[in-house]
């Protein structure tokens, strides 16, 4: 989804940027749904499992958790509802959805999630993007319960969400950007006074040198989550797979049977305090 032609320095460019800040979420999922997007799905249910796994480790009941460049809140929703990311796509098929107002979609999206909300969540949520009318969505749907429209790569965060980084155990985030945005991603970072993990989904070839030095910096152990690759969406042409297969390569990734057969691909990464490194083999799957 985000390209940077290899640059980190570059501008990102995307093919989604006139979706990404909409009063609701319902062209972003349609066009996702077009597009073949899978990461939130792979992704939020390792995120599931880390969260668990965090809970069991620091004896929390409840976790404050940042969805990191958040968008509507994909990420967010699927973690704290009994919904597949399917059922999100699916949902915005039906034809009411093409003229509704926006109040109406949030009304019915709010009542819709409200039923599947995980029983026992007790965990709170706070988006941050810069997309303020995308995060708006979310506040009103109930996805976040807090959100921020900070853009940490120009500025240090606002007093609200520095009091929530200082209680933050767990930083998440899908689709890619955390990984492409490193002075955003040290600002958010250096504001947490918990020691979050961090778990991150960069598609292959945006997985950035810099982020990953960010993060040692930072005192944290840095894994693959999940050693197997999994899709995040489809190419749109063959100019952006030859691109996406010269990124991948150049990140030392074998593209053979992944970015060779059409889709970009993603993995998990997790950071975290050395002395909390659990085996990841010996862990129970997310509830
Ligand atoms: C690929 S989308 C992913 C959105 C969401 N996580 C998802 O999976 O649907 C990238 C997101 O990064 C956000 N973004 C771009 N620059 C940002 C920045 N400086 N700080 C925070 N978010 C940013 C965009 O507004 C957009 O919502």
């Amino acid at each position: 989804m985000i390209e940077n032609q290899g640059k980190p320095g570059q501008k990102i460019v995307t093919i989604f940027d006139d979706i990404y800040n909409l009063p609701d979420c319902r062209s972003y999922y349609r066009a996702m749904s077009h597009a073949g997007f899978r990461t939130a799905h792979y992704a939020t249910t390792g995120f599931r499992t880390i969260l668990t796994e965090l809970k069991r480790l620091r004896g929390l009941n409840a976790v404050s958790v940042v969805d990191f460049a958040s968008g509507y809140g994909i990420a967010a929703a699927l973690m704290r509802h009994d919904v597949s990311l399917d059922d999100v796509l699916g949902r915005y098929v039906d034809p009411w959805f093409d003229d509704a107002a926006t109040e109406a979609v949030i009304a019915a999206d709010k009542d819709w999630l409200s039923g599947f909300r995980r029983a026992g969540d007790t965990d709170t949520y706070c988006g941050v993007d810069i997309a303020d009318q995308a995060l708006a969505y979310g506040g009103a749907t109930g996805i976040f319960d807090t959100f921020f429209a900070d853009n940490l790569q120009d500025d240090p965060p606002s007093a609200g969400l520095k009091t929530v980084l200082n209680d933050c155990d767990l930083v998440v985030e899908c689709g890619s950007v955390a990984h492409m945005l490193p002075r955003a991603f040290d600002r958010l970072l250096d504001a947490t006074g918990r020691r979050p993990w961090v778990a991150t989904s960069p598609i292959r070839g945006n997985d950035s040198a810099e982020a990953f030095d960010l993060l040692k910096r930072f005192d944290y152990r840095v894994e693959v989550y999940d050693a197997q690759p999994f899709r995040h969406r489809r190419f749109a042409e063959a100019d952006e797979q030859a691109r996406a297969i010269v990124n991948a390569q150049a990140r030392g990734h074998d593209t053979d049977g992944y970015e060779s057969e059409g889709y970009f691909h993603a993995q998990i990464y997790l950071a975290r305090p050395e002395e909390e490194a659990t085996p990841i083999s010996d862990w129970r799957p997310g509830s």
